[in-house]
């Protein structure tokens, strides 16, 4: 890991991101670009002047880190995600937590799109993380103990954290919105997965796959930030999808279901004033 970069990167951002603690941070995944509501911008900054992040090169990600208020409290969000199969090493994919770490955010939430493995979801249904099944032999903690990134052996019994799951729970119920709790499986991506390790994951207990997310949540349970993981279903994955998997149908379904994603996080923006 090349902890320098992250040096540069928060010298990068104007002051007023670290003048006070930010009271939740937000990593968006693919197509949640539109859920935001802000009462007041306090400041915005594009991927591309951020040394060491980058700009996303997948559609369905806008780039931009934007400092706001909402319902009174402050909200750091980096709108558009990296991912490790971009190919760029870890440090642009976890630099947001570590950017929130600096910014002493009290909370994380997280959101994705994913393919659905669990039979009983529909395109278009809202998960909450309740867990996650790392496949892949990936982890941003591998190497030297970085001081303010835990213990050497974390502990990953809740990474997402019982209180915020509640409040997310109360703030799906607040917005009339259907919200499945299951357990998100990581692959490295780029490929979509094969019918056979859809089948596969379903018997390790996965109710949802994708490509992120879980690098992010993993160093945040690290460093002790409370985190939420929010998932939109897209597609059902491989092999229960009988039409094959493209990127395209991803963003068009994030599209669809905008509204009750923006609903879901404004209530839960509400729900922690
Ligand atoms: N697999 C992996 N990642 C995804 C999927 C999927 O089916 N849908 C959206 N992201």
């Amino acid at each position: 890991m090349n902890f320098d970069l992250f040096e540069k990167a928060a010298s990068a951002l104007p002051s007023v991101f670290f003048e006070k603690p930010v009271d939740c941070g937000v990593v968006l995944g693919s197509g949640w670009g539109k859920t935001l509501q802000c009462d007041e911008v306090l400041a915005s900054v594009s991927y591309a002047d951020i040394p060491g992040l980058g700009v996303p090169s997948i559609a369905g990600h806008s780039g931009e880190l934007r400092l706001f208020l909402r319902h009174g409290i402050r909200v750091a969000a980096f709108m558009g995600r990296r991912h490790w199969y971009e190919g760029e090493g870890m440090e642009p994919v976890v630099m947001p937590v570590e950017l929130l770490r600096r910014m002493s955010a009290g909370r994380l939430l997280v959101t994705n799109a994913s393919g659905g493995v669990n039979a009983a979801y529909r395109p278009g249904d809202l998960m909450m993380i309740t867990d996650h099944i790392n496949t892949v032999g990936l982890n941003p903690l591998i190497g030297p103990v970085h001081p303010g990134w835990g213990v050497r052996f974390p502990d990953m019994s809740e990474v997402y954290n019982l209180e915020l799951r509640q409040i997310l729970r109360a703030a799906a119920d607040d917005a009339g919105v259907r919200l499945h709790e299951g357990i998100y499986a990581f692959t490295s991506g780029p490929v979509f997965e094969t019918p056979a390790e859809v089948r596969a994951y379903r018997a390790w207990g996965a109710d949802a796959v994708g490509m992120s997310t879980v690098p992010e949540c993993t160093l945040a349970a690290a460093i002790g930030i409370p985190t939420a993981g929010l998932s939109c279903i897209t597609n059902m994955a491989a092999g229960i999808n009988p039409n094959g998997l493209n990127h395209l149908e991803v963003i068009e379904q994030t599209a669809v279901s905008t509204p009750l994603m923006a609903n879901v996080v404004d209530a839960f923006f509400r729900r922690l004033t």
